[in-house]
């Protein structure tokens, strides 16, 4: 019997700006109204739900193992608290530990002492239970999270292993790659549903594309990478139900008019080999071509990209040329929506268009704003027609 056979305390983080869009992944998943505090969701489930959040997510960072939470205002009680949670049950003698620390309106807030007491509580507590001097830390990494929030310290075990963000589809590196997480955050957070058009103008690695193709076909997110809880948990059963229940809900026989396009002939190369190791290279398009050429037979669709940026907007006439043209191209598209990530606030100006609404995200740590530029929803699909 192992604590991972009982009832768990959950924790799923995502990231500021997109907490309302994983609250709503978790309602459908079947876990309720879950509240967010600090980008955190907290509730009790089983190791099968750890394994499922791991797997369905779409726009969560991580999932975690809360383990104990305490006042802790003085080293000592760090100490104590941390000593107090019983690691035979959940770790083995040859553990690899690693702590992080975060602390936020504390009494302590050194982080590498805070990290350096949590690591000698829980190394104490392992070589007193197997009778050790010292720990091996030869095996498997298991990653804890020491947050203090308020005087009050939560410890958390990670199960996630790689940000949930890495499906395993991107390997090679594009400029300013959107995080995989914050692509899906705002295409279920538009109008697109897989009857619908979407185009990327400025594809890059194929991110926001691929996400939709995933989206649209009911892929598990998780489907092709691995998760630390696998390598710590010994739960071959768990596993298997999970990655069936991803098996039996994707969708297979579908067609989509997904469309990404890009400038370079190098980002849509590796768009189509991001997409062959995703699975959805059959659903979507790509293709090299300039913004400016981007034109659509469909009335209605969605556009959702992030164009180029930089940081001196003033002076990068470029810049604004490609922000104009593109304000241009968007206007001769009858009535589609867009979904624009920019870091420039000066983005609406030469866009030549306000915003029906925005929204602050944060890419990378990079603060943005999703624009939206709301067109009219289609009545059903042959409507999309011009034609
Ligand atoms: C910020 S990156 C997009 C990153 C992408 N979302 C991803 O996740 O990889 C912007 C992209 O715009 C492309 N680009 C620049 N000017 C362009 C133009 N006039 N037409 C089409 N693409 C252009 C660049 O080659 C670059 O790949």
């Amino acid at each position: 019997m192992s604590i991972f056979d009982g009832e768990l305390k959950i924790s799923v983080s995502s990231a500021s700006g997109i907490e309302a869009i994983t609250k709503r992944e978790l309602k459908s998943l079947g876990y309720g109204d879950i509240p967010s505090y600090n980008g955190r969701m907290n509730f009790i489930g089983s190791m099968e739900d750890v394994a499922r959040c791991n797997m369905f997510l779409r726009t969560a960072n991580r999932v975690r193992i809360i383990l104990a939470e305490f006042k802790a205002e003085t080293f000592d009680e760090l100490f104590d608290g941390i000593y107090s949670v019983d690691f035979g049950e959940i770790l083995p003698f040859d553990a690899n530990v690693a702590v992080e620390a975060k602390s936020v309106k504390s009494k302590l807030f050194a982080l590498s002492a805070i990290q350096s007491v949590v690591k000698k509580a829980i190394v104490k507590k392992m070589t007193a239970k197997n009778g050790l001097v010292s720990l091996p830390e030869s095996g498997e990494r298991y990653s804890f999270e020491l947050s203090l929030v308020e005087d009050t310290a939560t410890l958390s075990l990670d199960t996630s292993g790689d940000g949930l963000h890495k499906r395993g589809y991107r390997q090679k590196v594009w400029i300013a790659p959107m995080r995989e997480t914050m692509a899906a955050a705002i295409i279920l957070n538009s109008f697109y549903r897989a009857d619908r058009v979407l185009i990327d103008p400025f594809c890059g690695s194929g991110t926001i594309p691929i996400e939709a193709a995933l989206i649209a076909t009911n892929t598990a997110p998780g489907i092709n990478r691995n998760f630390a809880f696998e390598k710590f948990y010994n739960a071959p059963d768990v596993l298997s139900r999970v990655r069936q229940e991803a098996e039996d809900k994707a969708v297979r026989d579908i067609s989509l008019r997904i469309y990404g396009y890009d400038i370079d002939a190098r980002a849509i190369k590796l768009s189509y080999e991001h997409a062959e190791r995703a699975g959805v290279k059959n659903l979507v398009h790509f293709e090299k071509r300039d913004m400016r050429d981007v034109t659509s037979r469909y009335a209605h669709g969605i556009i959702i990209t992030n164009p180029p940026y930089g940081e001196r907007l003033s002076g990068g006439e470029e810049l604004k040329n490609l922000y104009r043209d593109f304000g241009k191209m968007f206007r001769s598209l009858d009535e589609w929506s867009a979904y624009v990530v920019g870091t420039s606030p000066a983005f609406e100006k030469y866009f030549g268009q306000k915003a029906d609404k925005k929204r602050k995200l944060y890419n990378s740590e990079i603060e943005c704003t999703l624009y939206q530029f709301f067109g009219a929803p289609p009545k059903k699909r042959d409507d999309n027609l011009t034609e």
